[in-house]
């Protein structure tokens, strides 16, 4: 896992969006996970501002977002179908058809699930899933004491991610208590993952996903058995993390995996 601290939101930000430029540039026709959250607006406005710039394009990629709340049709304006068109997609040039949200307006979620994770099999892998995480160290919606071999499914939100995800819904408006998610492994079956956290109420989690023990109660931390994941940070967020001064050294060049060291190092 390799651990990035920014000074601030901006500097995470920019770096996340960078590193999304990188692999459309590198692969146009990359496979991408989605997000949607708080965290994920300021990365998507970014992307968009690279769009206009000329920087990058979508028009060769494919995405697949991580989660959708049950009971919501994609034009209801908190379904996360209408968030990802609102915030990003009618802005950029992605082909209408090669962007895929779980169906969370089916009346039978748990096929839905299955039809989704089937999708993700056939046009998958994943080249870069981006996460946002919980407080409670959710990602996607895999609620703490998901199974870490998780696979797409219909779960129910906690109480924390309910209170914590209040503040988009208006007043007396109903607030789905159930969502279709990627499960945790679906989740880690993506070639590489970048997990996008600020602020300070993330860090318990963040202190979880990087230095705690893996468990199932801190869902973020099976990210720790996957070889290529960056964890992309501001201050605040970093501020529980024990080696917090040796991340921030992060030179670049730690975090390959053993096998490419091993080639460099004999092609040196
Ligand atoms: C959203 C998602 C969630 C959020 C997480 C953080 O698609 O999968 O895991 O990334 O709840 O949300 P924010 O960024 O609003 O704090």
């Amino acid at each position: 896992m390799r651990t990035l601290v920014f000074p601030d939101r901006a500097g995470a930000v920019a770096a996340a969006a960078s590193a999304v430029v990188a692999q459309l540039r590198q692969q146009p026709e990359s496979v991408l996970g989605l997000a949607t959250g708080g965290t994920m607006e300021a990365l998507y406005e970014a992307l968009i501002g690279a769009y206009r710039r000329g920087e990058v394009s979508f028009c060769g990629a494919r995405s697949f977002n991580l989660d959708e709340y049950i009971g919501l049709s994609p034009e209801h304006p908190q379904s996360y179908a209408h968030y990802m068109q609102r915030r990003f997609f009618q802005h950029v040039d992605f082909p209408a058809d090669a962007t895929y949200l779980p169906d969370g307006a089916s009346s039978e979620p748990e096929a839905a699930a299955g039809a989704y994770e089937a999708d993700i099999l056939r046009l998958g892998p994943i080249d870069l899933q981006l996460l946002g995480l919980g407080r409670n160290g959710h990602i996607g919606f895999n609620e703490p004491s998901s199974s870490l071999a998780s696979r797409t499914r219909a779960t129910r939100l906690t109480p924390s991610t309910l209170t914590a995800n209040s503040r988009f819904f208006a007043r007396g408006e109903s607030q789905p208590s159930h969502a279709i998610t990627m499960g945790i492994a679906t989740i880690l079956s993506a070639r590489e993952i970048l997990l996008l956290a600020t602020g300070a109420e993330k860090a318990e989690a963040v202190a979880q996903l990087v230095e705690g023990p893996v468990s199932a109660f801190w869902p973020c931390t099976a990210l720790q058995m996957h070889r290529d994941v960056t964890v992309i940070l501001d201050e605040p967020a970093a501020r529980d993390l024990r080696m917090v001064d040796h991340y921030r050294r992060d030179d670049g060049i730690g975090q390959a995996d053993p096998v490419s060291i091993g080639v460099a190092q004999t092609g040196a």
